[in-house]
């Protein structure tokens, strides 16, 4: 079952006239852990937007299972690499604004916050403010906020890129987990990354962008069970594949 179906997605920012994406096609289905790689500015925080539906291609079409993306969708939720958490909010509050559309009572909201918040190791720091938290903490927050409105799609924008290498390891795992069971809503998951390791090591599929404007230069399935064995042949062989349609394009 295809989750979400982008095509022949185009965008040019009215304003500048620039540009930014050309006839963009590719399927996440359900199941799948889709990557997305390209040089910067090609457009790829522009593309999770769209896909959001907080703004719509100039042509071609976004559809979650069959329905065209015209707005945003609470099935469909964000992580962000700055987290966006709102620092005059405790980390409970912060996470119910993933349920402000849900019609549970308050009641029910702050006892679900709290059981994300302790699902994602942060049990005792639900009234502590942001600022008191370590950077992967404050993303463990950012995640929970997201996934409170129980998503099917997760996008998320260079969502490890900040966080030390043990941390980022930690929360792949935990994406990774929420992917693989059956019991939580989230079933497919579109990672916008700048690190190939990362993106071989989670995805089932790269998609690999030009610069601008950006169309899908080669798209890179990736077999084998995670956890996957980063010292391997085949790892490295899947970088390289990676790697090497990137570069193409900065030599052209
Ligand atoms: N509001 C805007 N108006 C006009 N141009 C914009 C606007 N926002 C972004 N751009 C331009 O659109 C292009 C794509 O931006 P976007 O942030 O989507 O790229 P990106 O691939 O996510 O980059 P990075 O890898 O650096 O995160 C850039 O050239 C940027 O300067
Ligand atoms: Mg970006």
């Amino acid at each position: 079952m295809n989750m979400i179906t982008l095509e022949k997605v185009s965008f040019l920012f009215e304003n500048t006239k620039l540009e930014i994406m050309d006839s963009i096609s590719f399927v996440a289905r359900k199941g799948e852990f889709v990557c997305i790689v390209g040089p910067s500015g090609c457009g790829k925080s522009t593309l999770l937007r769209i896909i959001a539906g907080l703004i719509p291609p100039s042509s071609g079409r976004v559809l979650f299972a069959n329905h065209e993306i015209t707005e945003p969708n609470r099935k469909i939720s964000f992580v962000f690499q700055d987290f966006a958490l709102l620092p005059w909010l405790t980390n409970v509050e912060n996470v119910k604004i993933g349920l402000s559309r849900s019609d549970i009572s308050d009641e029910a909201k702050d006892k679900k916050a709290s059981e994300l918040l302790d699902r994602f190791g942060l049990s005792g720091f639900e009234d502590y403010y942001p600022n008191a938290l370590s950077g992967g903490m404050k993303q463990r927050v950012g995640i929970a906020r997201s996934v409170a409105s129980d998503p099917q799609v997760l996008l998320m924008d260079e969502p490890f890129s900040s966080l030390d290498e043990l941390t980022a390891t930690s929360l792949r795992s935990d994406i990774v987990y929420m992917l693989e069971n059956k019991n939580i809503s989230v079933n497919s998951v579109i990672m916008v990354t700048h690190n190939v390791e990362e993106a071989v090591e989670l995805a089932d599929k790269v998609i690999v962008l030009s610069d601008k404007p950006s169309h899908v230069k080669k798209i890179i399935n990736i077999s084998g069970e995670r956890p996957r064995d980063k010292r391997s042949g085949q790892f490295a062989a899947y970088m390289d594949e990676i790697y090497a349609a990137l570069a193409k394009d900065i030599e052209q």
